[in-house]
């Protein structure tokens, strides 16, 4: 069966942490939304990893790793990430599985990427400029190139002249960028094409058929629920569907099929790129934070925003999700702060919303109402038992549980493999 790994909050959770702690009792290991915009840190032996496509599962030498379908795949990225496990001793061929019809990103895509936020102007979204948007808007307007056509030469040159006539137009007349030749795009990404071959397979059907054998499964969720095109901070959010349900249709899987639901929530909350952020923290203490939690973007390096834990959020994180448990990360960051508080509800013009509203007039002018509990001077990074850690860090973590109504199993409180601790 297939357990989901969802981010709860804007995406940078600490899933890849969750999943490579996760991994070691699965078979599977599947991505099924996203592409090269994800960056999953895992970090064990002390050497860190930063993954963009390849699901973290990939450090285990005996685990299956998958790219599901719902993924927009840049082989350019795929494949320094494939050199980079190399050169690290990590062996990709015959454990990595990429999904015949999940969608490539291509050089236009990238570019427009690019241009397009610019010419947003005010309304600049601030994507990672790595073409995740517009190899979805392809996909959507039925010119895109799977990695089935990609593989196939004369299906490839075909689509590729169609799709860059377009953009060219767009190129050369409305944004005044130089144009993009077929031949050297076909050129350039020959051996890309000849490397794809030999992990392209029916991902949905090879999945299916694992779960027939019994074999477990765990989805790789990227991002997070509030970056999701249909319940995100919309238009502030990423092109794909980062929660529980994307992963059906990320990995070709029944609904039926799916047995748990894992939300990672991270002891307070950052966000990159634009949108409404009511939590932010904009004097000296969200600079502690970023600094402290080394807050900066694992894709693009920029600084993220930080901010309070925001129970309105996760709560609704955990509706829509359908998730059964929560996965703390982060919390050792909160050490040292006096005083820590917790969004626990809105106010806009005198009326007090329990609730994350869509209307992004409110989510962007709100006041937020806090709790605020007493911090802690301990370090916590070394405790392993939920009874060894002190009084007010458990204060803390119960009082997010008693907002948000869903018990938290494991808290997360370092980047390594072990710096974890079960709670149940
Ligand atoms: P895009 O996904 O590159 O189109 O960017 C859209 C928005 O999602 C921007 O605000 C990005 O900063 C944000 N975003 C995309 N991927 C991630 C991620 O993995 N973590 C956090 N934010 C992300």
């Amino acid at each position: 069966m297939v357990t989901v790994v969802v981010g709860t909050q804007w995406g940078d959770e600490g899933k890849g942490k969750v999943i490579d702690y996760l991994a070691e009792k699965f078979d599977i290991i599947a991505r099924y939304q996203g592409g090269a915009n994800a960056g999953h840190t895992v970090v064990v032996n002390n050497k860190k990893y930063i993954f963009h496509l390849i699901p973290s599962g990939i450090l285990y030498p005996k685990k299956i790793c998958v790219i599901g379908n719902g993924v927009v795949i840049d082989p350019v990225s795929l494949f320094e990430e494939i050199e980079y496990l190399k050169n690290n001793g990590i062996e990709v061929e015959g454990k990595l599985f990429i999904a015949e019809n999940a969608h490539i990103t291509l050089p236009y895509h990238k570019l427009l990427d690019k241009v397009e936020d610019k010419f947003r102007g005010k309304g600049q979204l601030g994507t990672t400029g790595r073409g995740i948007g517009t190899t979805y808007t392809d996909k959507f307007g039925r010119i895109g190139i799977r990695v089935i056509d990609f593989i196939d030469e004369d299906v490839f040159i075909e689509k590729l002249r169609i799709a860059l006539e377009l953009k060219n137009y767009l190129f050369k007349e409305y944004y005044k960028e130089e144009i993009l030749k077929v031949d050297k795009i076909y050129k350039d990404y020959k051996p890309y094409r000849e490397g794809i071959k030999k992990f392209a397979i029916n991902t949905a059907v090879y999945l299916n058929e694992k779960i027939e054998q019994g074999k477990k499964i765990l989805a790789e969720g990227a991002q997070g629920t509030f970056l999701d095109i249909d319940f995100g901070t919309y238009p502030y959010v990423t092109a794909s569907n980062p929660i529980a349900g994307g992963a059906c249709i990320g990995l070709g899987i029944s609904p039926k099929k799916i047995e748990k639901i894992i939300g990672v929530a991270k002891a307070y909350t950052t966000r990159v790129g634009m949108g409404p952020f009511p939590t932010e923290i904009k004097d000296d203490i969200g600079e502690k934070l970023r600094k402290v939690g080394n807050e900066f973007g694992a894709t693009t390096g920029r600084p993220r925003r930080c901010g309070w834990f925001d129970t309105n959020l996760v709560k609704f994180a955990c509706i829509i999700n359908g998730i059964d448990e929560i996965i703390l990360t982060k919390l050792d960051v909160l050490t040292g702060f006096e005083k820590i508080k917790i969004g626990v509800g809105y106010k806009y013009e005198d009326e007090i919303i329990n609730f994350y509203p869509f209307n992004s007039k409110i989510f962007s002018n709100c006041e937020v109402i806090y709790e605020e509990l007493d911090g802690w001077g301990e370090n916590i990074s070394n405790i392993r038992s939920y009874r060894g850690l002190p009084k007010n860090v458990k204060k803390y973590v119960e009082k997010i549980e008693e907002k948000i109504g869903i018990k938290i199993t494991k808290i997360s409180t370092g980047s390594s493999r072990g710096q974890i601790i079960e709670k149940s």
